[in-house]
């Protein structure tokens, strides 16, 4: 009887911790539900061994995600699996066994707010794997450097490294890959490394090899607006919570963890700082500034049914703080949503993946348009059940349908567009 009552008593905080309020349309709520209970669990484990001193927090979780998901590079009948090295980063390299001479190239970088995850994870090496023998492509999947240890630029420095070494000639060479037939692409943080490497690749003279295509998978691009519709309708809704994303841009990038309010406040982005940050520019930062705001001007950039419930925080006033002690916020290298048409208008034709619920929406649909308005070709793949992280979740164990979904437009858009 006393067993049955615990018992009963356990389930129920069990499921008290596991159930959470999810928007109706959201695909496979209840997957959701425990994926987000158990990473929610994993979050909470890392903070207190963080503030007890114990280790840095993304040291657990990394050393969790490298314990429940990565798996060795195992070759199949189809695909060779190899870890290696491109441009001196470590890559895992997928190439299929048969096929025609020439293979198509991808370079892709796995997601992680900069500081999580890896090319070793059965997530990214499952993708890989079926972008492999699906596209008949030999994929370099990059395990760029992680914050803490990496801050901004050593991410991106790792990133377009590996790229520029990809588009090399010898490495196309000795993988059997055309030259003609590149995509650079990743999901999230990747997402954001992919189109950052895109834009400094194809407005680069001196390079005989170009991407014919960069692949973006709901994509992190700007760090300015904590009040897009999509992170006001979302704040609340897993895998990725609004502080969470604010909390990694700050690890990215530098920041001390203190201006997390101030950037959840849209303070560090208000009209007096950037001002500010103009006038104070220097050479190797190009003048952003107040020139930004048109960049994200969600109003003018998102169609009206997406923002007619929502309300700008532009404010007059704020804090400089943050623009003073992390001035790459306004580095287009970091936030790729900033930059010029006129550097726009090189990049490659775009696809871009968008989840409905995910605070990360309205970053990757202002950069559909303002690829657009640049006059670069553009697929818009938007999920009305999607989440963010469904694509890296379409593999066992979680088999994630709108996850799958997702993949396999992604795949056939590459298999057309490639
Ligand atoms: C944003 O765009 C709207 C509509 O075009 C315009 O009225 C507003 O002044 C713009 N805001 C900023 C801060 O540029
Ligand atoms: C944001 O700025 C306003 C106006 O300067 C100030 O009243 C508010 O306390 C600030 N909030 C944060 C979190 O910094």
């Amino acid at each position: 009887m006393r067993l049955r009552l615990a018992g009963a008593v356990l389930l129920a905080a069990a499921s008290y911790y596991v159930y959470l309020p999810l928007p109706s349309g959201v695909s496979e709520p209840w997957k959701l539900m425990l994926l987000d209970a158990l990473i929610r669990g994993f979050m909470r484990a890392s903070d207190v061994a963080h503030a007890l001193g114990v280790c840095h927090r993304l040291h657990l979780l990394n050393r969790v995600v490298s314990w429940v998901e990565e798996v060795e590079p195992r070759s199949c009948s189809a695909v060779h699996v190899s870890d290696s090295s491109l441009g001196g980063v470590p890559a895992r390299v997928f190439r299929p066994k048969a096929g025609r001479r020439l293979k198509r190239g991808v370079i892709y970088f796995h997601g992680g707010g900069w500081a999580l995850g890896s090319a070793r994870m059965r997530a990214y090496d499952s993708l890989c794997r079926k972008m492999a023998e699906d596209l008949d492509s030999v994929v370099m999947s990059v395990d760029y450097r992680l914050a803490p240890e990496a801050v901004f630029p050593d991410q991106y420095h790792d990133a377009l490294a590996a790229a520029r070494a990809f588009l090399s000639a010898p490495v196309l060479e000795r993988h059997g890959i055309d030259p003609e037939r590149l995509c650079v692409s990743g999901d999230s943080a990747g997402g954001n490394l992919a189109a950052a490497v895109a834009q400094e690749l194809s407005s680069d003279d001196a390079l005989p090899v170009k991407f014919k295509v960069q692949a973006l998978i709901y994509p992190v691009l700007q760090a300015l607006d904590f009040h897009t519709p999509s992170y006001q309708q979302n704040r609340a809704v897993p895998i990725l919570y609004r502080p969470v994303m604010a909390r990694f841009w700050l690890q990215y990038l530098g920041g001390d963890a203190s201006l997390e309010p101030l950037l959840l406040a849209n303070n560090h982005s208000s009209l007096e700082p950037l001002l500010l940050a103009n006038n104070h520019s220097s050479l190797d930062q190009p003048a952003i500034g107040a020139g930004a705001c048109s960049k994200l001007n969600w109003t003018a950039l998102l169609p009206a049914e997406r923002t007619e419930r929502f309300r700008p925080a532009t404010r007059e006033t704020g804090s400089s703080r943050a623009m003073a002690a992390v001035p790459a916020l306004l580095d287009v290298r970091a936030a790729p949503l900033l930059a010029e048409l006129g550097a726009l208008a090189a990049a490659p034709r775009a696809y871009v993946m968008t989840c409905e619920f995910d605070v990360l929406r309205d970053d990757g649909l202002m950069y559909v348009r303002r690829l657009r308005d640049a006059g670069v070709p553009v697929t818009s793949d938007h999920y009305e059940d999607g989440f963010h992280g469904c694509m890296a979740f379409a593999f066992a164990p979680v088999w994630s349908s709108v996850g799958r979904k997702s993949a396999d437009n992604y795949v056939r858009w590459l298999d057309q567009n490639l």
